[in-house]
């Protein structure tokens, strides 16, 4: 089969691969249909999360047909059309019997190693380093689903694979990240990125009751933050974010702050040149930008929740103002199971439909320079979608 795999930083090539076959009883394979890129793949394309190997195919956000399954798959015929949340979970260790998928506990073959990293390991996730399993992922004509009696999600015929395919991870993760801050009728929510994450969230704090601010500096997708989320958008590049919000709330600063940037975030003048300084030596794994700014703006008592990924050691990181403004901080890689039948009724019931963040759609063997569109922000790319049925 065809399957993009990571060659090194900044290299990715359509390869042929062995097609994945089944390895445990509770194992299906799956004939992608749509699969996506997202900005998480960025931190693997541009060498911030480590473990990955020459020859690993990458992708998390992907859909399709199942053409095979193990003998201890009951839930599953071949023919289903499903939709497969990103981390692997088992359905049945403390973690996920909490409903906290993607913490899970069995799903990291190689947890050693995230337990160095991190004292215990979170779940494993498809096409996303060794560090968190070294499971082949989905931006191929095939993958192998580990645990599908848990993880895949039959969707209607009456919805198209665009409709659905963010239900694996950006709508969900959009989603979790407004939850976490709890919103109220009226709640100020302020949200950096407006990428399909920020987007998401966005959409999802405002559904909740929230008056949100979008913060972004590429105009299509503050563009994008007005137009679909309803939100008032800031430029970081124009005004100077903390002050804006403040007379935006009456000088009390939002109750709720989410950092969809994460650790890939963009900063200006000198703290902006120490982190990318600091980072290209690796004295600091991440470059937190967006959450500096995200904790000196929040409101006391308010919540700041943190959908961005973050791989290791950041610096200058003000924990005394979350001490003393005694703000909640959440954060993970999202718990998609739990939020993905909820989200699908949305959109079967026509409150939503998740497509409209697609700007391109190409065949699979145009990823590795849609990776670099994307990385780029270039020609008003916003979310990838690639078809590896006409690769
Ligand atoms: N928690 C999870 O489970 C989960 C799931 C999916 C993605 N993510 C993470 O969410 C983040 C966003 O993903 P995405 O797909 O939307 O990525 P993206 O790259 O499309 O969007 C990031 C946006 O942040 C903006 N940005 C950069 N620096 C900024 C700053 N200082 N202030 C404000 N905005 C800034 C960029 O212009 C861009 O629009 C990534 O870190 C990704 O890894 C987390
Ligand atoms: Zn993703
Ligand atoms: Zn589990």
């Amino acid at each position: 089969m065809k399957a993009l795999c990571w060659h090194r930083v900044g290299d990715v090539r359509v390869d042929t691969v062995p097609d994945p076959e089944l390895l445990n009883p509770r194992d299906a394979i799956v004939r992608i249909t749509l699969t996506a890129i997202c900005g998480s793949d960025l931190h693997l394309y541009d060498g911030y999360i480590p473990a990955m190997k020459p020859g690993d195919i990458l992708g998390h956000e992907f859909m399709g047909e199942v053409v095979e399954v193990g003998p201890e798959v009951n839930n599953l015929r071949v023919g289903d059309r499903v939709v497969i949340p990103f981390p692997i979970a088992c359905g049945s260790c403390h973690y996920c019997n909490h409903r906290e998928y993607s913490l899970c506990d069995n799903s990291n073959p190689k947890a050693e190693l995230a337990e160095k990293a991190y004292g215990y390991s979170p779940a494993g996730i498809y096409g996303y380093s060794h560090l968190l399993g070294g499971y082949a992922g989905g931006q191929a004509q095939y993958a192998r689903v580990p645990y599908a009696d848990v993880g895949p999600f039959k969707v209607p015929d009456s919805l198209t694979d665009e409709q659905v395919l963010f239900l694996t991870d950006v709508f969900p993760t959009g989603y979790q990240a407004a939850e976490y801050c709890d919103v109220e009728e009226g709640d100020v929510v302020a949200v950096w990125g407006c990428g399909p994450v920020g987007l998401f969230a966005q959409i999802s704090a405002a559904m909740m009751g929230a008056r949100v601010i979008g913060i972004d500096r590429v105009p299509e997708r503050l563009r994008m933050a007005r137009e679909f989320a309803g939100s008032e958008t800031l430029d970081y590049g124009e005004v100077d974010v903390f002050d804006v919000l403040k007379q935006m709330t009456g000088g009390r600063g939002p109750d709720a702050c989410i950092d969809a940037v994460g650790m890939e975030a963009h900063g200006f003048g000198v703290a902006g040149a120490y982190d990318k300084v600091k980072q290209t030596l690796r004295l600091e794994s991440d470059r937190p930008t967006a959450l500096r700014e995200a904790i000196q703006a929040c409101g006391k008592g308010g919540t700041v929740s943190i959908p961005g990924v973050y791989g290791g050691v950041i610096d200058k990181l003000n924990i005394g103002a979350a001490f003393n403004k005694g703000l909640t901080l959440r954060m993970g890689q999202t718990h998609v199971h739990r939020y993905l039948p909820n989200l699908l009724q949305h959109i079967e019931s026509g409150d939503l439909d998740p497509s409209f963040i697609i700007t391109h759609r190409v065949p699979l063997d145009e990823a590795p320079a849609m990776y670099r569109t994307f990385r780029d922000k270039e020609d008003g790319c916003i979310k990838v979608v690639l078809d590896p049925g006409t690769a």
